[in-house]
């Protein structure tokens, strides 16, 4: 007889999540408990991270390493998300919290672009896998929003409709793939202090409403480049020029190279262009450099998946 071999739980997990840029932002007057509800539409783009969880021997607790571009500015202890992460799920699991995470950078950091939230979500997947605790699609979204606004789109990925905080989300029908061009500034923009000055430049309405992306939805139906370009949108770009202002000469030259729509990309500084394809992609991106406008620039397309386990 053949005798029954369990699988060997594995001893490390890779896992990949997407940055992500807002097609549209809309911010309402900031609540009492300091956030502001947002109506949002998200899309994953090809800018990935990636976190790598190991089996580390019991006991040995949480440690986190870093890599990739400005693994430097990107804190290894407790503070980091991906620490977080797999402190809530072990607490909510019931397991030990053991395992080293080591974070290979590729989304902008600080940028604008939710790749702390994409490490988040990874982390929580890849410790999920790795300690094999068997917690739901539901609890896991429950636990990632407890992380941050953008954790749970980071799980879900390709294009989604978020309300609330921009935790709950609601997929989006989107044709096709779109191109982008993402232009990088070294310093970053914390997400807090750009809502601050929101606050103090703009305001926001009590409510707000999606009914005003009537078009962007039709257009990301149809696949219509062209329609979304002119309809993307972004309540925090007042805010984020106002801080950064010689971001408006990075918006100028893509526009200048025949982009379809630029927009501050999340609170910013990264700038997001649409291109009409890839070729035209790389020709913005050319355009940006040349003009000496970002200190980076990023293809990418989108809409990309969600965070997923790429190698046990
Ligand atoms: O949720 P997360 O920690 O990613 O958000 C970072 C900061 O951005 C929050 O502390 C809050 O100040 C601000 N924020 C907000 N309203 C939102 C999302 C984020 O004011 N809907």
């Amino acid at each position: 007889m053949t005798p029954h071999l369990a699988a060997a739980p594995p001893v490390s997990v890779r896992v990949r999540a997407p940055g992500k840029v807002n097609l549209s932002l809309r911010v309402g007057a900031r609540q009492d408990d300091g956030y502001h509800p947002l109506v949002t539409i998200f899309q994953a783009v090809s800018l990935v991270e990636e976190v790598h969880a190991q089996q580390v021997p019991d006991g040995s607790g949480i440690s986190v390493s870093v890599t990739g571009t400005h693994a430097e500015r990107v804190p290894t202890d407790s503070s980091n998300i991906v620490w977080q992460a797999a402190e809530a799920l072990a607490r909510y699991a019931g397991v030990a919290p053991d395992v080293h995470l080591d974070i290979v950078k590729g989304v902008p950091v600080a940028g604008g672009m939710a790749g702390g939230s994409a490490d988040g979500a990874a982390a929580l997947l890849a410790c999920d896998a790795l300690w094999e605790t068997g917690v739901g699609r539901a609890e896991l979204m429950d636990l990632a929003a407890g992380l941050g606004a953008d954790v749970p789109f980071g799980l879900v990925g390709h294009t989604a409709v978020g309300t609330g905080r921009g935790h709950l989300l609601t997929p989006a029908m989107a044709r096709g793939e779109f191109h982008w061009v993402f232009a990088v500034r070294d310093e970053g923009l914390p997400t807090v202090e750009v809502f601050r000055v929101f606050d103090d430049v703009v305001g926001g309405t009590p409510d707000v409403e999606l009914a005003d992306d009537t078009e962007l939805m039709q257009a990301l139906r149809a696949g219509d480049a062209v329609g979304l370009g002119r309809a993307l949108h972004n309540d925090l770009q007042r805010a984020t020029l106002e801080m950064m202002p010689d971001l408006a000469r990075t918006m100028s030259v893509a526009r200048d190279s025949g982009a379809l729509g630029v927009i501050v990309s999340g609170s910013g500084p990264t700038i997001a262009a649409l291109a009409r394809s890839r070729q035209h992609a790389l020709a913005i991106a050319a355009s940006w450099t040349a003009a000496d406008v970002a200190d980076a620039v990023y293809c990418a397309t989108g809409p990309t998946p969600g965070a997923r386990v790429v190698q046990h």
